[in-house]
């Protein structure tokens, strides 16, 4: 039976590093207050006034993801790029970074699911290869939160959160009845829209009346993030194992089964909860929530090449992946890797 598997992962951060305390040139917080409550104790952000964009994080990530996979990237037939933060309102930054690695005619896909963002990525990879419409895709998830965040003490509790990086996978195919080999299981993916405005950007948009950004829209902060954190926190708490759990049971496996778990790094008191929930060992979880921050669809891939480059995630592995983000969004995958 034919199935995916993913090949190769790669990722990149800018190299500048901003330290909690650094967070104070802008804005009223303490090293203490974000420690506390989330875990995070520095970000990478890009340098404010470079031409580095987003398609330029991935294209680094991708170029990697390439070299561990063995694939030259004239065998790649799709790309889907899962982001918040495009390059520009449109077109797809996927046609940006199509352009950067010199790949014309491919299919290009930009997806909006933000933290779950890689995970509805990977599932809709893993349709295309099953069926063997495509062999080889490129599942990319990048994010520049930095130039779009509110850096004055009105937006720190949602500022303070995020980090600027990019991750990738290369997908490919696998004909197995045997579940040994390296494959993904299933994927698993949700939605719940009436959460919309819980953690958003008001603006620039097309559903008010007059232009799409205002001065009043600027001087409101409308085209800043703005989360109801509360909420999002005792969502996130639910839903993520829900969906671990529906994961397992289609697969038919346990929580014991599972060698190691990638979640998404919004807040490592909700790993720390949902772990606890599903009864998880706490060296069966890897969390980069202290080095880079939430990097929202960058996440899991970067948590990926993280795990590999720690030596906590190796070939054979059984792994399960779960996130929950604005959407409100979440979902869940096992794969053997
Ligand atoms: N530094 C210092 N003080 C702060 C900061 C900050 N960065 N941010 C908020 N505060 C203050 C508030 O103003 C408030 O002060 P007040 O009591 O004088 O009014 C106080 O700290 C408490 O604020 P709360 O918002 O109640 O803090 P809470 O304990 O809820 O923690 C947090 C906020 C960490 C954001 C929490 O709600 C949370 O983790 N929510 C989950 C959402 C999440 O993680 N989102 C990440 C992105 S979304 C995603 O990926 C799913």
């Amino acid at each position: 039976m034919m199935h995916s598997r993913i090949l190769g992962v790669g990722s990149y951060v800018p190299p500048g590093i901003v330290k909690n305390d650094d967070l104070k040139q802008w804005m009223e917080t303490s090293d203490e207050w974000i420690q506390q409550r989330t875990g995070i104790q520095q970000r990478h952000w890009v340098e404010i006034n470079s031409e580095i964009g987003n398609s330029d994080l991935a294209v680094q990530a991708v170029e990697r993801a390439l070299a561990a996979a063995r694939v030259k990237k004239d065998e790649i037939e799709m790309i889907i790029y899962a982001t918040l933060s495009p390059d520009v309102e449109f077109p797809g930054t996927a046609c940006f970074l199509q352009a950067k690695l010199g790949l014309p005619g491919i299919a290009a896909l930009d997806i909006r699911q933000q933290c779950t963002g890689f995970i509805y990525g990977l599932s809709i990879a893993d349709q295309y290869i099953r069926t063997g419409f495509y062999k080889k895709i490129l599942v990319v998830g990048s994010e520049v939160h930095s130039r779009g965040l509110d850096r004055s003490t009105r937006g720190r509790d949602v500022t303070v959160l995020f980090g600027d990086g990019a991750g990738a996978v290369v997908m490919g195919p696998i004909n197995t009845d045997n579940k040994s080999d390296s494959q993904v299981y299933s994927t698993h993916l949700h939605a719940d829209g009436a959460h919309a405005k819980d953690l958003w950007i008001k603006s620039d948009c097309s559903s008010y009346p007059g232009e799409r950004i205002t001065q009043a829209h600027l001087e409101a902060g409308d085209h800043y993030p703005k989360m109801n954190g509360k909420t999002v926190f005792v969502n996130a708490v639910k839903r993520m194992p829900e969906a671990i759990h529906e994961a397992l049971k289609a697969n038919c496996l346990r929580v014991s089964d599972i060698d190691l778990f990638l979640f998404h790094q919004a807040n490592l008191r909700i790993n720390e909860m949902v772990g606890k929930q599903l009864e998880i060992p706490e060296e069966k979880i890897f969390n980069t929530i202290d080095r880079f921050a939430n990097t929202t669809a960058a996440t899991i891939p970067i948590g990926m090449d993280e795990a590999v480059k720690a030596g906590k995630l190796k070939p054979g592995m059984l792994v399960a992946l779960a996130a929950f983000g604005s959407g409100f969004t979440w979902g869940s995958a096992i794969l053997r890797w």
